[in-house]
């Protein structure tokens, strides 16, 4: 918001569009543990919290309609979507942050990646690991049609709504009425009676052969329908949002708010906070309120043979993403013409994308073991190892990130840095983890519900219990 249209505002009205972001900090109220660092540094730290709105998502018409959401959320646990009964709760499970706690997914086989929480998802600038969609929604289809994850196709997927009262109902009151085309009729083949999905590769040659039978109208409605389907899944992960943690607390004391607990951050996490913005470097990637440049970073994490990467990761996705069909620039996509969706047409390979991957947030990561692409680190422990001492990471040459260097840390110090990341996660429940179904969902952080929740150690707060 310009300072003009502020000025035109009564003052409070003003604060509540844009959260109060104090770049300085009265020295006063800075705890012994951060009393070394510079203002620069102290900025780090107040741009952590609070966060800003939900980005919206123009590409996706009903990314904030509640009937959306509700169809998302529906779906999101339906079985019937995949020949082997395998819902999108089996990996984004409500009950482990919408995470899985396995170190790779597995679906109807086992996948190559984690499944990462979809807590606060919706503040992704990319999807996946390798960022290899540009839009929420567009990323749902692939572990519907993935023949390793869900196993399904788009034909049924549209045939289980068509052919569900209740489903359809949810469905046509968002996006009109299904078209006849998609319709059993009488005296012609229904055209979702068999799974049928448009992908050539060996694996899916049947399902292939079925999708060239159809007729291109029958086709083009299967895909309109499909990405209005895709589009209510956005929806409602949308409404998976985290709620405030001790850190939160921490900086809303530091900035002298009255909700802030300067207590909820212990000795060892403000330590550990400390380091983070300075000299262990964190915050050159984990940075802001998310902690992440949404950007791709190469750690040279070794592949099988031990020795070198061997997952292309970014490389390969940029290609993906420029031939999707589902992407921004498509003729499916609610924001066409969006500097975005621009850009995607305009992403090149080269060589320094291999192995590159999305850095991850960290809000929420103490619920989200095991750690890294490959769920390679059991423990946020043998995170912090190995940037402390780069074990397992190929020598950085040309692809490397000249930032990591190994950081040489005491006992105490890794310890600290663990402490941090653990106050990073919610104090109170997530809101997305409710069963009910979301009558208004909220995209703001819920409450935490107390007033003196603040735990004397963030260990309480996140759980590794999580896991068992
Ligand atoms: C077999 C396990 C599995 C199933 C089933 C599954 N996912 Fe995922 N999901 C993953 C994995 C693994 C990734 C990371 C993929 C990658 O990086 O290549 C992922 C990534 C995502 C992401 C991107 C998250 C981010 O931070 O970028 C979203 C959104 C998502 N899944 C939603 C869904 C939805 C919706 C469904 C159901 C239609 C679903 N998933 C089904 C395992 C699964
Ligand atoms: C050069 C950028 C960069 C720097 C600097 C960096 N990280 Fe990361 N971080 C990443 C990327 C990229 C990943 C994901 C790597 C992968 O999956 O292969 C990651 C993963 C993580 C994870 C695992 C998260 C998850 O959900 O699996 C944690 C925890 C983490 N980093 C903490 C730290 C800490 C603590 C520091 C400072 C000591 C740090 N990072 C420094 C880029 C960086």
């Amino acid at each position: 918001m310009s300072s003009s249209a502020c000025a035109t505002l009564v003052l409070l009205a003003c604060a509540t569009l844009a959260p109060a972001q104090s770049a300085t900090v009265a020295r006063d109220r800075v705890p012994p543990e951060l009393a070394t660092l510079t203002d620069e540094e102290l900025a780090r730290v107040l741009k952590m919290s609070p966060r800003g709105e939900q980005p919206t998502d123009p590409s996706n018409r009903v990314a904030d309609d509640t009937r959306a959401a509700e169809l998302g959320r529906k779906l999101f646990t339906d079985t019937r979507l995949s020949p082997a009964g395998i819902a999108c709760a089996k990996c984004h499970d409500p009950a482990r942050a919408f995470a899985d706690g396995l170190p790779l997914a597995r679906g109807i086989g086992e996948t190559r990646r984690n499944s990462p929480t979809l807590l606060d998802v919706a503040r992704r600038r990319w999807f996946g690991w390798d960022g290899k969609f540009d839009s929420m929604w567009s990323q749902a289809l692939s572990p519907l049609e993935n023949p390793v994850e869900m196993g399904g196709d788009r034909t049924t997927l549209v045939r289980v709504i068509r052919d569900d009262a209740a489903l359809r109902a949810n469905y046509e009151a968002v996006f009109g009425a299904m078209p006849a085309v998609l319709s059993a009729r009488e005296g012609s083949a229904d055209p979702l009676a068999l799974p049928a999905r448009p992908d050539a590769s060996a694996l899916d040659s049947a399902h292939a052969k079925r999708w060239a039978s159809l007729d291109a109208p029958s086709r083009d409605a299967i895909d309109t329908a499909t990405a209005n389907i895709l589009k209510s899944f956005g929806a409602y992960e949308r409404t998976l949002v985290s709620g405030p943690t001790p850190l939160d607390r921490f900086v809303a004391a530091l900035r002298g708010e009255s909700g802030g607990d300067a207590a909820a951050l212990p000795p060892s996490a403000r330590r550990g906070l400390a380091m983070f913005v300075s000299s262990a470097g964190c915050y050159q990637c984990h940075r802001g309120a998310s902690f992440t440049d949404e950007e791709f970073h190469a750690l040279g994490l070794v592949g099988a043979n031990g020795k070198v990467p061997d997952d292309p990761a970014r490389l390969a996705a940029v290609e993906f993403v420029k031939a999707n069909p589902f992407n921004l620039a498509g003729a499916l996509s609610d924001a066409r013409d969006t500097p975005k969706a621009n850009m995607v047409k305009g992403l090149r390979r080269s060589g320094e994308l291999f192995g590159q991957f999305r850095t991850p947030s960290l809000r929420s990561v103490a619920l989200t073991a095991p750690y890294m692409h490959d769920g390679r680190f059991a423990t946020l422990e043998d995170v912090v190892h190995f940037y402390d001492t780069l074990d397992g990471a190929a020598s950085l040459d040309h692809h490397g990130e000249r930032v990591l260097a190994p950081l040489g840390l005491s006992e105490t110090q890794r310890a600290d840095l663990v402490e941090f990341l653990r106050c990073l996660s919610p104090i109170a429940p997530e809101s997305g983890a409710k069963t009910d179904p979301p009558a208004q969902p909220s995209r703001t952080s819920a409450p935490a519900g107390g007033n003196s929740l603040h735990s004397p150690k963030c260990s309480d707060v996140g759980d590794d219990g999580a896991r068992s």
